[in-house]
């Protein structure tokens, strides 16, 4: 029987892998991966079981006429790049899904597909390259959607594995996982220490002071986060172990591209644009040499 869908995804790196091991055991549709580079015989490890993904990328859609849906799993300094790509993936019907980390994602598409068939996500899914061929996942996908058209039926569309929630706030929750993530990686890259050596260190004030400044740049934007987010954030940090790492530092520390206009970046562009100062992010960025 021929399938009827068509999936395309784009970029199996850490992420891409982790939804091409689990899509492709669907019967149902014909999944097509695209990736720079060539890659096959891919493993995706997940706590309780490996998963082998056999099939080769492709560097175009070759045959193809047009995809029913694109899931996108770049890294935020990748699109540019991959722009003509992505425009030649894109038919007259496709779906897009923005799998990656930072604020307003349909922007890195822009022009190239109608807003009402793009879906933002927030992803929970800490995965690690084990080597080039190998991935390492610590739990499965969670994708966190808005509540707008497509999303109902992306989330009858995944497998059990793949986790997808609509959620009211999506805006507040983006916001919230940006400022987390972006002022526990700079700190991290400042201290040039795990969360152990955040304790240590009594950095937490540190912490506390960048969350803060990261609030005011939300609340120019029309996000008005509860006061008491700092101390989430700071209960939040004291419950991770020791030897977390944040995606920032890890990328720092092999000496990989940070993707800092999706994170510190994102927020020092946006207090530039608002005129507003950020005094502890402007301390760090000069002492460690940054340019962001
Ligand atoms: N990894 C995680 O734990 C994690 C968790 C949550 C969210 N995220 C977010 O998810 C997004 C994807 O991250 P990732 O870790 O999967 O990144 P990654 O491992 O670097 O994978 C990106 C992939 O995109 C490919 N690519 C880059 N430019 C391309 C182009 N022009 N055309 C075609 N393919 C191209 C790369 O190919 P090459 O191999 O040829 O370079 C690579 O395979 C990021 O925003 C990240 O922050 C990651």
């Amino acid at each position: 029987m021929e399938s009827s869908l068509h999936i395309g995804i784009l970029g199996i790196g850490a992420i891409g892998s982790v939804f091409a091991s689990l899509l492709q055991e669907q019967k149902s549709w014909k999944l097509h991966l695209f990736n720079r580079s060539s890659k096959k015989d891919i493993h995706v490890r997940f706590p309780d079981q490996t998963y082998h993904i056999q099939q080769e990328t492709k560097k175009s859609l070759q045959e193809m006429k047009s995809l029913d849906w694109l899931f996108i799993c770049l890294k935020e300094y990748h699109y540019e790049q991959a722009k003509s790509l992505i425009q030649s993936l894109i038919g007259e019907k496709t779906r897009v899904v923005l799998i990656r980390n930072g604020l307003q994602l349909s922007k890195s598409i822009e022009g190239l597909c109608p807003q009402h068939r793009i879906l933002e996500t927030i992803i929970d899914c800490p995965t690690e390259k084990i080597s080039d061929q190998a991935y390492a996942a610590f739990q499965y996908p969670i994708l966190y959607l808005p509540e707008q058209e497509g999303s109902k039926v992306f989330q009858q569309l995944m497998p059990p594995l793949i986790s997808v929630r609509t959620i009211e706030d999506f805006d507040i929750q983006s916001w919230k996982k940006c400022i987390e993530s972006s002022c526990l990686g700079l700190l991290m890259i400042y201290v040039d220490g795990d969360c152990g050596a955040i304790r240590q260190g009594n950095f937490i004030p540190l912490y506390k002071s960048l969350i803060q400044e990261a609030m005011l740049i939300a609340a120019a934007e029309n996000i008005v986060l509860e006061a008491s987010f700092v101390e989430q954030l700071e209960e939040k940090f004291h419950a991770y172990p020791d030897e977390k790492q944040s995606s920032m530092y890890r990328d720092y520390r092999s000496n990989s591209e940070i993707e800092w206009k999706a994170k510190s970046g994102l927020i020092q562009s946006m207090a530039d644009q608002h005129g507003i100062a950020l005094p502890t992010h402007q301390m760090i960025f000069n002492t460690l040499n940054l340019e962001v």
